[in-house]
């Protein structure tokens, strides 16, 4: 059985969703704000997100995937779900559950770059440093580690664990 170390309890969680949705509903006034969540695992902190914010939004996913069942990302990078909304000369955010080398935001924001938007800023609710290969701007950011692998509230481990409400080091 592997250990799970508490990372983010439930009330950090809480509060760091509230915090950036208040930063996000006073940047985008006034704007046509747009999310796109990338699947699967964002799908937990998108839906805390977007019913927090104050600001009208539309809401769509895409899929990607580059793990495989390992911890590493393969730097393959596969779509799994396109785009439905029509993002042309919209304000585009980037909802990400965590970014760790960076390859798979780098190859996404590449793409969405190709349907002409007017603005792509990228929301992610952890940004793990150690690993990181390309050079992102992240724009806003819950929470911050240095390395380890992450499950729970949508993080997943070959598909185990997401369910969890809360984020824990998963120690194999
Ligand atoms: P990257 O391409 O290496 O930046 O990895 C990005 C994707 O891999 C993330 O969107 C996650 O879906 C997944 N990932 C990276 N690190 C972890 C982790 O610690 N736990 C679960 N999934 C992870
Ligand atoms: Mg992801």
């Amino acid at each position: 059985m592997p250990d799970f170390i508490p990372v983010l309890k439930k009330d950090d969680i809480d509060k760091m969703v509230a915090a950036v949705a208040r930063r996000i509903s006073s940047d985008y006034q006034d704007r046509e704000l747009i999310l796109i969540g990338v699947l699967k695992g964002s799908f937990i902190f998108l839906s805390d997100l977007i019913r927090k914010l104050s600001i009208p939004v539309k809401v769509d996913f895409v899929g990607v995937s580059s793990y495989g069942s390992g911890t590493a990302s393969s730097g393959k990078i596969q779509i799994t779900k396109k785009l439905e909304i029509d993002i042309k000369k919209k304000d585009v955010l980037v909802v990400e559950d965590i970014v760790d080398s960076g390859l798979t935001l780098t190859w996404l924001i590449d793409y969405l770059m190709s349907f002409k938007p007017k603005t792509i800023k990228v929301c992610t609710l952890l940004d793990k440093i150690e690993r990181r290969e390309k050079k992102l701007i992240l724009d806003y950011v819950c929470h911050v580690v240095n390395e380890g692998f992450l499950v729970g509230y949508g993080l997943d481990y070959s598909e185990d664990y997401r369910n969890l409400p809360e984020v824990y080091h998963l120690k194999l």
